[in-house]
């Protein structure tokens, strides 16, 4: 066994960007099934993170299997510039129907990064249309993730993941998350009369409306905040900030897309409707790289009044295989009531996992439907963050491990570099008697991190 993990070492040396001395430890994973990964011995870990929050259907779904197999043997790739597919078109059709009455078209591409560069791409192009071509900026959120591309990263407010890079990013404005635990403003809800909402049209009206093309945030945060969930008016206002300055609501869903919050979109829990959502990882279930912009009626409209074709693509866009399989895990969450199932069964996750505020390292628990974000401190009452060269988040990740259980570590919610955070989202078919075992096994890697760090 020590000489396997040894290669499997000696061999990961060799992928670029191997974090030296990393608190992880080089497992190799060997298969998935259900709820469950197994390494190469056998062990089992509960995927108590779904991915982090792609896995919806489980892993090893043979329904999917089979859909791949069936396009494959068909055809499994041509240039989507030159043919359409049918599993694509039937796709598209899908995500329109399951998505807001509002959004009308989509635009495929490959990560939840280039979703949110498409959607970058798209606010613009919509504007210059329009005879607006100097609305440019897209204006986001500190702690937000958009992704590691250098435009998704340029709207990223997440230090950790910016900072090395800051030379090729653009800055444009970013206002304070709308974390109430950190309230950036240092106000408290509701006398603070949303001001972390209001920060977006004092920003708009500091750089001048005709320069801002969009706003973009995550409907419920991911990495940077731990499933930060705004209060019920953020959104209303949001929406009417956007209208009033003539600036595209952009929704990223690539985590709560698809149901993880329990409703299709996230957004759906505020009644509010973007002008944009981007999605990738639930509707892949993790079988494919696949993701996409779905973009509203008034928007394509535009471009159609103009005769104007959306100068974008990616080679591998849309890929048939890959249609195929999205489609069939759409089908599987629509035909086993998975969504009601994310909603129903985050009653029990959030009561169970509720109780882990017991420990002293737990200053905030937050999240919806099967989404938890759990905010590690190392004092409750001061809430002041352990030092961020302990990796708290990483050796409770560790920790959980040795106990057969994975979830999401993060850092950076206090300031965008400080601030441990241990992120969960299981796949959609969990039981209850399962979250249990994986919340007991939490409970006892957070003793241990305890002993270690307190
Ligand atoms: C909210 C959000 N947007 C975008 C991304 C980027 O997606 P990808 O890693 O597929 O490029 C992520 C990735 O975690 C994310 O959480």
């Amino acid at each position: 066994m020590l000489n396997r993990l040894k290669a499997a070492q000696d061999s990961a040396a060799k992928l670029f960007g191997a974090v030296p001395g990393a608190l992880l430890p080089g497992v190799i994973c060997d298969r998935g099934e259900g709820i469950y990964l197994f390494d190469q011995d056998g062990k089992k870990y509960i995927d108590f993170s779904g991915g982090p929050h792609v896995v919806s259907i489980g892993h090893g779904n043979k329904e999917v299997r089979d859909a791949m197999m069936r396009q494959m043997e068909k055809v499994s790739f041509f240039f989507r510039g030159f043919w359409l597919n049918e599993p694509l078109l039937a796709l598209a059709e899908r995500i329109i129907r399951l998505s807001p009455p509002n959004f009308a078209l989509c635009q495929f591409c490959n990560s939840g990064s280039e979703a949110n560069e498409t959607a970058i791409k798209i606010a613009h192009q919509y504007h210059i249309e329009r005879g607006k071509p100097e609305k440019y900026m897209v204006i986001s959120r500190w702690q937000g993730y958009h992704g590691m591309t250098l435009g998704s990263l340029s709207i990223s407010g997440h230090t950790v993941r910016r900072n090395k890079f800051g030379l090729l990013l653009h800055h444009w404005p970013k206002i304070g998350a709308p974390l109430c635990y950190r309230c950036p403003y240092d106000l408290n809800y509701p006398g603070c009369k949303i001001k972390c909402a209001r920060a977006l049209d004092e920003v708009i009206n500091q750089v001048g409306s005709h320069y801002v093309s969009a706003f973009i945030a995550e409907s419920i945060g991911g990495a940077g905040t731990a499933c930060m969930v705004p209060v019920p008016e953020y959104y209303p206002m949001i929406r009417e900030i956007c209208d009033r300055h003539d600036i595209l609501f952009i929704d990223d869903e690539v985590i709560c897309g698809f149901g993880r919050t329990g409703k299709w979109f996230g957004i759906e829990h505020w009644g509010v409707t973007p002008d944009i959502m981007t999605a990738a990882k639930g509707m892949t279930g993790g079988y494919t790289p696949m993701a996409v912009a779905i973009i509203d009626q008034k928007i394509g409209e535009v471009f159609a009044e103009k005769g104007a074709s959306f100068i974008h693509g990616f080679t591998m866009e849309g890929n048939p295989v890959s249609a195929a399989a999205c489609l069939t895990v759409l089908d599987i969450l629509e035909k086993e009531n998975l969504v009601e199932r994310s909603a129903k069964l985050g009653e029990h996750f959030f009561q169970q996992g509720k109780k882990l505020s017991r420990h002293p390292a737990v200053g905030d628990i937050r999240g919806k439907g099967l989404l938890m974000g759990i905010e590690l401190v190392k004092d409750k009452e001061t809430r002041e963050p352990f030092d961020p060269a302990l990796r708290a988040a990483y050796r409770l990740q560790q920790l959980a491990m040795e106990k057969g259980c994975l979830g999401y570590p993060t850092t950076g919610v206090v300031n965008g570099v400080s601030g441990d955070t241990f992120l969960v989202s299981p796949p959609f078919i969990i039981t209850e008697s399962e979250i249990d075992t994986a919340f007991d096994m939490l409970d006892a890697a957070l003793t241990d991190l305890e002993r270690e760090l307190l």
